[in-house]
């Protein structure tokens, strides 16, 4: 049943009603503030110009409040957190502002995505670190993970880097468990945020989590080109940056020309140069919309029921194989089509306006229920899966990778 409230989200999130959108995990639905925001200050931009000092001080107030945005959304304080302009930004600004020795040791898992995976790679290659992957693809157990990931730590173990939810199962790691072993272990934890902040309830001070990087443009539904990391108060001095810039500073006028330089004293000290203001003051918006409109704790609810919903179904359609371990963990279900080419299931499923994705490990099909979902989205893809389970796998139309 569509309530009203449901009504007006989709109505406000078209979208949602010209597909069935279940590709939140790749880029959430854009709501028609966003697109009316970035119009309206380019708008601007383009007859007023885009340099006086109004804008300038509208701009950090802007910040400011994008800053205390995630801040209330993920329990921290807005000092904790800098912004970034994706999730991989913040899972490079921690790898490479550690001060790693060569034989310093980095854990992380076979569910991470390259944007935590290559700044480790990176670091090995420049620096000289071991990086230990632990195979965490099937063990559904928390308790199993958190023992696997300990019995990977020596005493040359410095970070531990994974995901709170996996983006090729779904599954949701236990983060205040594995922080809490970690910090036993005096090692620190950086965890890729893609697939939870704006899908899960959050309290990262509570959860022990040392870092955590988050994007903007997936269960946040906002515009590509912005996201935050949160870094604990405490870890703060152990981070050097590695890109600094006249936004990193207390005040842009705090340097010498003998070298000196007072860096902001918080978190916003990894924050570069100059942003997309357009883009500011629309996610701005865009989250105050989430928070104060729509209602996290909505949201989280919604986002469960649905995946519970999709999931269940799924699991009771013969031919279908579910990978993700548990319902209601995460917005994304992972399975395939026993025999049927992910790629070529996409790509029929996309002309029928029914968007999901294929993954490429496991290579296997991937569905994100949002909070804007609804049944009928949910029995769409049912239905046009069982009309794919009713043909031959030949009958699929050929995938053309995009060049
Ligand atoms: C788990 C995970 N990490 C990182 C990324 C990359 O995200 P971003 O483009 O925000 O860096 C994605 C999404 O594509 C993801 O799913």
């Amino acid at each position: 049943m569509i309530t009203e409230k449901l009504a007006r989200i989709r109505a406000e999130m078209p979208v949602t009603e010209n597909a069935a959108y279940l590709n939140t995990g790749t880029s959430g639905p854009l709501s028609k503030q966003t697109i009316a925001i970035l119009t309206e200050e380019n708008t601007r931009e383009l007859m007023n110009g885009r340099a006086d000092m109004k804008s300038y001080v509208r701009l950090s107030t802007a910040k400011a409040g994008l800053r205390q945005a995630f801040a209330d959304l993920t329990g921290a304080t807005p000092a904790e957190i800098a912004l970034t302009h994706h999730t991989t930004e913040g899972m490079n600004i921690v790898s490479h502002g550690l001060n790693f020795q060569p034989g310093d040791e980095i854990i992380t898992t076979t569910l991470e995505h390259e944007g935590g995976l290559l700044p480790l790679y990176v670091l090995k290659q420049r620096r000289g670190v071991t990086v230990k992957t632990v195979d965490l693809m099937n063990v559904a157990d928390d308790a199993e993970i958190v023992r696997r990931l300990e019995a990977a730590i020596s005493p040359r173990t410095r970070l531990l880097v994974f995901s709170h939810v996996a983006w090729n199962t779904g599954q949701r790691l236990p983060l205040a468990e594995i922080s809490a072993m970690a910090r036993r272990h005096q090692v620190l934890t950086l965890v890729d945020a893609a697939q939870s902040v704006g899908a899960i309830p959050l309290d990262l001070p509570a959860s022990g989590v040392d870092f955590y990087a988050m994007p903007g443009q997936k269960w946040l539904c906002g515009i590509e080109g912005t996201g935050a990391l949160y870094i604990r108060r405490e870890r703060l001095g152990m981070l050097s940056p590695t890109f600094i810039g006249y936004a990193s500073l207390e005040d842009s006028s705090m340097f010498d020309y003998d070298g000196a330089f007072m860096l902001a004293a918080g978190a916003r000290r990894f924050e570069v140069g100059t942003v997309d203001r357009p883009g500011i003051h629309a996610m701005l918006a865009n989250m105050r919309w989430l928070a104060d409109e729509i209602g996290w704790e909505w949201i989280f609810e919604r986002i469960a029921a649905t995946a519970t919903m999709t999931f269940n179904a799924l699991n009771s359609l013969s031919g279908v194989t579910v990978i993700t371990p548990q319902a209601g963990q995460s917005g994304l279900i992972t399975f395939n089509l026993d025999g049927y080419d992910p790629a070529r299931v996409v790509t029929k499923l996309v002309r029928q306006n029914i968007i999901i994705r294929f993954l490429p490990y496991p290579y296997a099909l991937r569905v994100s229920t949002g909070f804007y979902n609804t049944e009928s989205d949910i029995d769409r893809l049912l239905g046009a899966l069982e009309d794919v389970l009713s043909h031959s796998p030949d009958d699929l139309p050929e995938f053309i990778p995009p060049r």
